[in-house]
Formats: structure tokens, C-alpha cells, sequence
């Protein structure tokens, strides 16, 4: 059954459509990023036949859990008034969802998304309720504050200057989308946010539509960058529409960002950027300033792949 597209525009994707994307393919992962860790950890759990949505909550787990990582999970830069708070969402292939905002002293919010989507008959739990019901399911409390993150922190609050920074030691949240070996495709995204947002600011990761939105049918989207402008878009349910539509995920990524561009006259001080796969296993990716790429695992090789941007700077 397919879908009506976005408003009362005839949707060009035809039945033809829809059977050439969802010919069958070998599994695959893709990661916004060079998370080739996580690619590599999803990757192989589904060539030894994992589902796709075990196989996305497991490999964004590894960069929630990488102290190094100071946009991701355990170490995440905290907000200016030194919380650390983690936003993550999941969907499986069935269109079900989970999403947690706000999330404190939990290491893999994804898990807790997980729990959300299979336990509740909630989307998104938010704040000290998302704790509570964490902490009800088994999850254990943890500081994840690295003494790192709380130097710079600190090395921070001496000016308070506060801009986004394109291409964050060329790394940002994690968003994920794993296609198993039954044609499946589940998706996650995991984040601490902006280093030193506001305290209670929540940006695209957690939001489905945004930072996330897949379709079984058709395939998934997942974004990185500047939340805001991300969540303005909706940018990942217009990816996943546009493929609806007849779009490769190349050229849904391309509108996507462009969206942005022709709206937002600021679009030069920020990054944003889109990664998508359809069920055929093609992926595209676009952005605005060079400097993404993504993670990819298929038949045993785990690459780290440009991105097309925008612009060339
Ligand atoms: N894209 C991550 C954030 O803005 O929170």
C-alpha cells in the first residue's frame, strides 16, 4: 500500500517504484560521521543475522559509551550550567518509535528509547520522568561528567562565548540506519546536544520526523548538525517522503539541505547534514559545509565516505 505523499501533491511513486526500491540487498550500516566502531559492531551483528533494530541500538550504544566522544553519551560536553542531558530516539521497522529528552546520569539513552517504544504506550518520555521510568527498568544511575568535559567546561565559562562550531572536531551525534538480511531497515539517534546549551534545550536528535523517521516501505533518514535548524525542516520525514516520491536518497538529502539554505539567510554559520538509505541499500548524503562524512558497513568492509556539500568550505 502506498502512501499519500506531503499535502495534495500527486505522489509519483508508482507500484514500479516501490518494487525496484525494495528489492532485496545484503545487509548494510550506515553512520553519520566516521563512527566506523559502530558501523563495524551493527555490521556484524547483522551478517551474523541480528535484526536491524538490535543491531542500530547496539551500535550507537559504542559511541554512547566512548569517553571521547564529547557530543555522544558518557562524556558528553554538559550545558552551561555544567548538566550533562542526552537525547536519543529509535524506530523499528514495524513504525513503532521511542525517544527520551533530557535525559540525566543514564549512559545509553537509546536503551532507555528502546524501553519507551516496547515498554510504554508513550513516544517520548522526557526529564525526571524519563529517569525515573529508566532507573524503574533496570538502567543504572552514573555521573557522566568526565573530568575532560568539565575542564573544558570550566575553560568555557571564563568567556561564555556561545556560537556553533561547524564540524565539531568533526564529529556530532550519531544517527544510524542498519538494513538486516530480511530487507529490514530500524534507525537510532543518540546525542548530548550543543556543548553549552541552555539548560532544557532539546534540538532534532530525540524528535521523530527530524533527527530520525524511517519507513519501512520506502527506507530511513537520519541528520547531524545544528538541531535547530534541523528541527525546523523536519528534515528526515522530508527525506523519507521525498524517496516516497520517486527521489534517490541523494538527490532527497540535496532538497533537504536546500530547504534550509533558501530559508535560513544565516545558513553560512552553521552545519547541517542528512544521511538516508532506501531498501535497496542506496545511500546518499548532503550537507552545507564540506567536512561530514559518514560510516558505512557492507560484505565485510567498514569505509568512512565524503559527503557532497553545499558548499565548498
Ligand atoms: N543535532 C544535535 C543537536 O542539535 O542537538
Amino acid at each position: 500500500m502506498v502512501g499519500v505523499a506531503l499535502g495534495t501533491a500527486p505522489s509519483v511513486f508508482s507500484q514500479t517504484n516501490l518494487n525496484s526500491i525494495t528489492s532485496k540487498t545484503s545487509p548494510i550500516a550506515v553512520a553519520t560521521w566516521n563512527f566506523q566502531n559502530a558501523t563495524k559492531m551493527a555490521g556484524s551483528m547483522l551478517y551474523d543475522g541480528a535484526s536491524a533494530l538490535d543491531a542500530v541500538e547496539k551500535g550507537v550504544m559504542v559511541e554512547e559509551a566512548n569517553l571521547k566522544n564529547t557530543t555522544v553519551g558518557n562524556g558528553g560536553a554538559p550545558d552551561r550550567d555544567g548538566n550533562v542531558t542526552l537525547d536519543a530516539c529509535i524506530m523499528s521497522p514495524d513504525g513503532n518509535a521511542g525517544s527520551v529528552v533530557y535525559l540525566k546520569e543514564i549512559e545509553h539513552p537509546v536503551s532507555v528509547a528502546r524501553k519507551v517504544m516496547e515498554e510504554t504506550p508513550h513516544v517520548m518520555l522526557a526529564g525526571e520522568g524519563a529517569l525515573q521510568f529508566a532507573i524503574q527498568q533496570g538502567f543504572k544511575r552514573k555521573n557522566l561528567l568526565t573530568p575532560e568535559s568539565e575542564t573544558a567546561w570550566k575553560e568555557w565559562l571564563k568567556k561564555k562565548e556561545y556560537k556553533p562550531i561547524i564540524n565539531i572536531e568533526n564529529h556530532d551525534t550519531i544517527g544510524m540506519l542498519c538494513l538486516d538480511r530480511n530487507g529490514d531497515i530500524a534507525g537510532a539517534c543518540t546525542t548530548s546536544g550543543l556543548a553549552y546549551k541552555m539548560n532544557g534545550r532539546v534540538g532534532d536528535s530525540p524528535i521523530i520526523g527530524a533527527g530520525l523517521y524511517l519507513d519501512n516501505e520506502v527506507g530511513g533518514a537520519v541528520a547531524t548538525g545544528m538541531g535547530e535548524a534541523i528541527l525546523k525542516s523536519v528534515g528526515s520525514f522530508l527525506i523519507v517522503e521525498l524517496m516516497r516520491q520517486g527521489k534517490s536518497p541523494q538527490e532527497a538529502c540535496e532538497e533537504a539541505v536546500m530547504r534550509t539554505v533558501n530559508k535560513d539567510p544565516d545558513y553560512k554559520n552553521f552545519q547541517i547534514a542528512f544521511l538516508a538509505m532506501n531498501k535497496a541499500g542506496e545511500v546518499g548524503s548532503y550537507c552545507i559545509h564540506k567536512g561530514f562524512t559518514y560510516a558505512k558497513y557492507h560484505e565485510g568492509e567498514n569505509t568512512n565516505n565524503p559527503s557532497s556539500s553545499y558548499l565548498e568550505e
